[in-house]
């Protein structure tokens, strides 16, 4: 069925999976854009990103991947009120796709309050009304996506915050990074898109794999994110429950899990890092993956490219694809999220 375009066309109403085999181009033109911001601040002490859903994620994604070349610490923060130790010396970026998230709505006004060093991330709403009326710079992003499909431009405008900032140490190897993963989202593209078959197409057998199960992400290191990303894909794409772990925490209580009747229900992609993966790691995930095996269905996810930047974007490229063909399989609409949209409606 995968391999049968019209058969995508027809479930796929939106044609979100032509919208992710943008994603190289998005990336261009999320830097361009974003690049026409000016920001004035001093260095802060301190990175608060706050969002929700797919606004955030792209700070799990920095986080991951800068957190050894940052000289400050980093945080996401989902929810309403920042923490307190939030300050004048504290750059809080808030993003929302919309503009008119509520618990990122209520944070950024806190942090304005505050005197924090606010940055907005931003298509319009409420969001951008609160920056142009208290002065703050932020990036305009253009309309027209879904918020989690917006994941280029919700990034990358992090990224450009960064360097304008110059808050990390060492910005050659930031940029290298970059054209790196750029590279290697368009060999991904080629290997995951509709054309190619599910024969050699990694995203289309992971979906055909966790069709009729509950899937699970195990992930290490700087992967968290975009795992997590992963997980949110499935739920919001493929309308199905879907969870996700990281080694070594999963070794001291989900592993245990496993002894259960209820095991073979789940299907667990492990992601693995061959290359780097150290030797208590190797020792972790092999024994998890016996583990797993004994009960439910398991495929290993090999990261794709040299650097942390491509291996972290293109996970998280392969497991969109991966959700919106499961969305196919299923025959499900990946687009509308009803049940987001209703509570977001009540709470107005
Ligand atoms: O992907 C989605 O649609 C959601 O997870 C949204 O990102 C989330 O509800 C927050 O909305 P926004 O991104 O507009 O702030």
């Amino acid at each position: 069925m995968l391999d049968d375009p019209k058969a995508i066309e027809k479930v796929d109403r939106q044609g979100m999976i032509e919208t992710l085999e943008s994603l190289p181009e998005q990336c261009e033109e999320a830097l361009k854009n974003a690049s026409q911001i000016r920001i004035g601040y001093p260095k802060p002490s301190r990175i608060i990103i706050t969002g929700m859903g797919g606004s955030a994620i792209g700070g799990d994604l920095m986080r991951d991947w800068l957190k050894k070349d940052l000289r400050v610490p980093i945080e996401v923060y989902r929810g309403y009120e920042l923490p307190v130790y939030a300050d004048k010396k504290t750059l809080v970026i808030g993003v929302s796709y919309s503009g008119n998230t509520e618990e990122t709505l209520r944070a950024f006004s806190g942090a304005i309050k505050k005197g924090c060093m606010c940055v907005g991330i931003t298509s319009g709403g409420k969001l951008e009304e609160l920056c142009k009326k208290n002065s703050i710079p932020y990036i305009k992003l253009p309309g027209g996506y879904l918020p989690r499909f917006a994941i280029a431009h919700l990034f990358l405008s992090m990224v450009v915050v960064f360097e304008k900032m110059r808050l990390c140490s060492d910005e050659q190897h930031i940029e290298r990074e970059i054209k790196d993963a750029m590279q290697v989202l368009e060999q991904v593209r080629g290997q995951c898109k509709r054309q190619t078959p599910a024969a050699s197409n990694i995203s289309k057998q992971i979906a055909e794999n966790v069709n009729g199960k509950i899937p699970i992400i195990y992930t290490f290191g700087p992967f968290k994110g975009a795992a997590k990303r992963i997980k949110s894909e499935f739920n919001e794409n493929a309308k199905t429950p879907c969870f996700w772990a990281y080694i070594p925490e999963l070794n001291h209580n989900e592993i245990l899990g496993w002894e259960s009747d209820l095991s073979g229900k789940f299907f667990v992609i492990l992601v693995r890092d061959k290359k780097k993966e150290t030797k208590e790691y190797v020792t972790r995930l092999e024994f998890t993956k016996r583990v797993v095996e004994k009960k439910a269905g398991l495929m290993e996810l090999e990261v794709v490219g040299r650097t942390k930047l491509a291996k972290i974007l293109s996970l998280m490229y392969i497991g969109a694809f991966a959700s919106v063909y499961l969305a196919v399989l299923k025959g499900v609409d990946p687009a509308p999220t009803r049940l987001i949209d209703e509570l977001k409606e009540e709470l107005k």
